[in-house]
């Protein structure tokens, strides 16, 4: 793609897990201010801004599972229409692999055998001289085919793989949750306030996961402000080298939590949290996030025991952190159960937390059902926020403490 192709405006889309569509339009203008005409759709955000900005979004967005170009929109009720549309696109630069997986959906439309749709594009594309330039035998690319009230909506993948897969989490254990739902669950807990003041505020709060698992909520925690470039994307083979090199136009920030400490009643749950940590790359973190087996239950052991490095050094006791907040998401109790938890109790879960941490902010994810029979607390306001996990309708539950 020529330098003029990739300053151009133009309109993308981020894939956004069902119910996550508000957090991420607000993640995108945090870090994209320019970013123009946003608009809320069911499973995900439109916008427009540049090619070269849509790109360098995806080290940046830690909620959209993927980026999308919108390449283009047509009336078409016939499949030599289809063919003939398809086939005229200026493919030039936007193709790399050989192996293309057409994604198709069809809605309210003439136009309803998705394999034939997937045919007859794929025929378009091999027939198309501007579409079969330098494609390379590497993983399928993702072009996607929607149609829609017999409009057919053409939009290419710039993401490659799912944008949940950031690269340092080659360690997992049972139930992880997914990169991305950890990221959005950090930022809901940021409430009502603007993100900046948020962001600014997390360095005077200790964030604790009690039922750490792999370390996900705490490491999405500690590098949401960060770019991730632990892994490529898809829009990079899109661009020249020198394109490529060129610094990009969203900046860093230096945000970072007064600490975070992940515990676990798993032994390979905190070996495997500190080879994720490991795999972060990021030398700072090591000394900023301590894991360390224990159980929720056993409280009384608590009160002088922080969590050690992974060096085993015990901690210097930290006397300036004022303000805990706890995130977790405990076993379900279906395939897995909270050790020591009888009945699916959630509600004593909770108090555990309360009389262990004193958090000024809870935020635990649980079952839809689970959360709908939880008695009140009375010194916590509540509010929830509604999604899907791994097919399982979930609601994280945040409790922030009232004012005295
Ligand atoms: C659903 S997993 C958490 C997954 C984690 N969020 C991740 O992404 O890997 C729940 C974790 O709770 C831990 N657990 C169960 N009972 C516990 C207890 N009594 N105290 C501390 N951890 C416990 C399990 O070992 C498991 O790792």
């Amino acid at each position: 793609m020529d330098n003029k192709e990739i300053n151009e405006l133009k309109r993308f889309f981020l894939v956004t897990p069902l119910g996550l569509e508000q957090l991420a339009a607000q993640e995108l203008v945090f870090w994209h201010k320019e970013a123009k005409d946003l608009e809320e759709l069911k499973g995900g955000v439109e916008f427009t801004s540049t090619f070269a900005k849509a790109c360098e979004l995806n080290t940046c967005l830690k909620v959209p599972s993927r980026i999308l170009l919108r390449l283009t929109d047509f009336r078409c009720r016939d499949f030599p229409k289809l063919f003939q549309k398809i086939q005229k696109i200026k493919w030039g630069g936007l193709l790399n692999s050989k192996h293309m997986d057409i994604v198709t959906s069809v809605h309210k439309s003439r136009i309803n055998n998705r394999k034939r749709v997937q045919l007859t594009v794929f025929e378009a594309l091999q027939k198309s001289k501007d579409a079969s330039l330098k494609l390379e035998d590497i993983k399928p690319q993702k072009l996607f085919i929607r149609f829609f009230n017999d409009q057919c909506f053409v939009s290419v993948d710039l993401s490659g793989d799912h944008l949940h897969q950031r690269g340092y989490k080659t360690f997992s254990t049972d139930a992880p949750i997914r990169e991305n739902l950890a990221a959005a669950m950090v930022y809901e807990m940021f409430g009502s306030k603007n993100w900046t003041q948020a962001a600014e505020d997390i360095g005077k709060i200790k964030l604790i996961d009690p039922m750490c698992g792999s370390g996900t909520l705490l490491l999405e925690a500690a590098q949401l402000f960060t770019k991730n470039k632990l892994r490529p994307y898809g829009c990079d083979k899109m661009l020249t080298a020198e394109q490529l090199e060129k610094p990009g136009v969203f900046e860093e920030s230096t945000y970072q939590w007064a600490g975070l400490e992940g515990y676990d009643i798993s032994d390979k749950s905190i070996e495997a949290s500190h080879q994720n940590l490991a795999n972060t790359q990021n030398v700072s973190l090591r000394k900023l996030i301590k894991f360390q087996e224990q159980d929720i239950f056993k409280a009384d052991e608590i009160e002088n025991n922080e969590a050690k490095p992974p060096d085993g050094k015990p901690l210097e006791k930290d006397t300036t952190v004022q303000r805990n907040w706890v995130i977790c998401n405990p076993p379900y109790g279906e395939r897995i159960k909270t050790e020591g938890l009888r009945n699916n109790d959630f509600h004593w879960l909770i108090m555990q937390i309360i009389k262990k941490y004193s958090p000024e902010n809870i935020g635990i994810l649980l079952p839809v059902k689970n959360v709908r029979g939880l008695k009140p607390i009375k010194a916590y306001k509540r509010r929830t926020k509604n999604f899907e996990n791994g097919g399982l309708k979930v609601s994280f539950l945040i409790l922030q403490k009232k004012a005295p």
